[in-house]
């Protein structure tokens, strides 16, 4: 039966995050990092995820009020969490286009080292010239160019990860010969990005390549994970979108030689859950409210109308302005393509329904992925993966650290019951959990 995979999001800074709700704690103190890893480890997941920004976002100038402010660097994290943690997978998101594969390579190998083969690299290619202020003089590297860049980053790093044989270091102490002759190459690489010539510092880790992630959507982007990842991280989360995306990327893959079984796809999903689906319902509008509060449904409105609204009553009706058409009033954030379709868009689903400001931007923007009482939740995920819409999700909660405390307690368990999810690791290795076999 086809096995779901689960990943645990560390909710941190996204829109999802309700960091007003009393039972939400840091975002930032190692406990609670510490706190949901465990929890994801006992509900037996693939693997821990930690997304990455590399600029506090803003709105208008001032630091955006959707922002939880404080994103630790994530492999310093993930290192401290290799030291409480035994079998869960460590899922760094770091930027392609911003880093350097010498050193990049350097630190998954370490953490691979450190964790004992569990170590993964979710491989973003971010390149627009707000973020690119803070690294590169002119900031901007060319959309065209960033898989480009992102492609000979992972095709060098692996290079780097080769050149070490498995078996090169001896440590004989009687002979006194430290490393097996002829086992660490030299990479000598002059390619349009980047140029190595030098021998890795490094022995090759437990999975020889930590897991790689990809989580862009453009054509490109599908192309550069068909090539390249272990694992795509989607939006496609509904069921219709699912197969469709699924279909889409596992085709690309025999261009490459590649196997279905070799590309997991785990879309993001969110989910509340109640004693019965009328009371999970009920919980899922209250997280929504939770989510967009009378500040967030008016900055959700300035993000599409790229203009000020503040001076608008976010329970009142939507007023009748038309939105700008210059960008630039929100950075950090997914750039809102046709203003003008999609405020028209807005429109007619608030007249229609007659809602509110902040009643539209509930309605309009994200609901949960999967609500119900644990059976039914259950449910869904097995018939996501069955149906191949997925091969698993990636969890995220809307508490910090408890947000999947009653999802393991609840659901994983109904999961294995359907015998579609682990009772425990029957390996060692995040390559192992996710099925890739062996050390790449
Ligand atoms: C589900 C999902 C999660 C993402 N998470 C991050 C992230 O944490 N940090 C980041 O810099 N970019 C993130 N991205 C952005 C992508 O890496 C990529 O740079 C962007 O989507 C542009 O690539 P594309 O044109 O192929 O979509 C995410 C994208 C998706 C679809």
């Amino acid at each position: 039966m086809k096995q779901v995979h689960l990943a645990a999001h560390f909710p941190g800074v996204n829109n999802t995050t309700v960091w007003t709700d009393p039972r939400s704690r840091s975002q930032i103190d190692f406990e609670s990092f510490a706190d949901l890893a465990r929890t994801a480890e006992r509900g037996k997941f693939d693997f821990f995820f930690l997304a990455e920004g590399l600029r506090l976002r803003e709105l208008k100038g001032r630091i955006h009020d959707l922002d939880v402010v404080g994103r630790p660097e994530s492999l310093t994290v993930l290192a401290a969490l290799a030291a409480v943690t035994e079998r869960l997978g460590l899922a760094a998101t770091v930027n392609a286009t911003f880093n350097e594969p010498y050193e990049l390579a350097r630190r998954l190998a370490t953490l691979d080292h450190l964790s004992a083969g569990r170590a993964a690299w979710n491989v973003v290619t971010t390149s627009d010239a707000f973020t690119g202020e803070n690294f590169r003089r002119g900031g901007y590297l060319d959309r065209s160019e960033r898989y480009t860049r992102a492609e000979e980053f992972v095709r060098l790093s692996r290079e780097l990860w080769d050149s070490w044989r498995p078996d090169a270091v001896l440590a004989d102490q009687e002979s006194g010969r430290f490393l097996r002759p002829g086992s660490v190459s030299a990479v000598s690489h002059r390619g349009r990005h980047f140029t190595v010539e030098g021998r890795f510092n490094i022995p090759r880790g437990p999975q020889g390549h930590p897991v790689v992630i990809q989580a862009g959507d453009s054509d490109e982007g599908r192309e550069f994970a068909a090539a390249n990842a272990d694992v795509i991280f989607s939006r496609h989360g509904t069921l219709e979108e699912g197969r469709a995306f699924y279909a889409d990327v596992k085709r690309r893959l025999a261009t490459y030689g590649r196997q279905p079984h070799q590309l997991k796809i785990m879309p993001a999903a969110t989910f509340a859950l109640g004693d019965t689906d009328a009371e999970a319902a009920e919980r899922a509008a209250e997280i929504r409210r939770q989510q967009v509060g009378p500040q967030t449904a008016i900055a959700f409105l300035e993000q599409i109308w790229g203009r000020d609204m503040s001076a608008y009553d976010p329970e009142g009706p939507l007023p009748d302005v038309e939105p700008a058409v210059e960008q630039g009033v929100s950075q950090g954030r997914v750039q809102v393509a046709d203003r003008v379709a999609v405020a028209a868009r807005w429109r007619a689903v608030a007249e229609e329904k007659e809602l509110s400001i902040r009643e539209l931007v509930i309605h309009m923007t994200g609901r949960q992925s999967f609500v119900g009482s644990p059976a039914t939740v259950a449910a869904q995920i097995e018939e996501f993966v069955r149906t191949d819409a997925a091969d698993g999700f990636i969890l995220v909660p809307h508490l910090t650290p408890g947000g999947l405390d009653d999802f393991v307690a609840e659901v994983v368990p109904l999961l294995q019951e359907r015998g579609v999810f682990r009772t425990d690791y029957e390996g060692a290795t995040l390559r192992d959990h996710l099925g890739l076999g062996g050390t790449a």
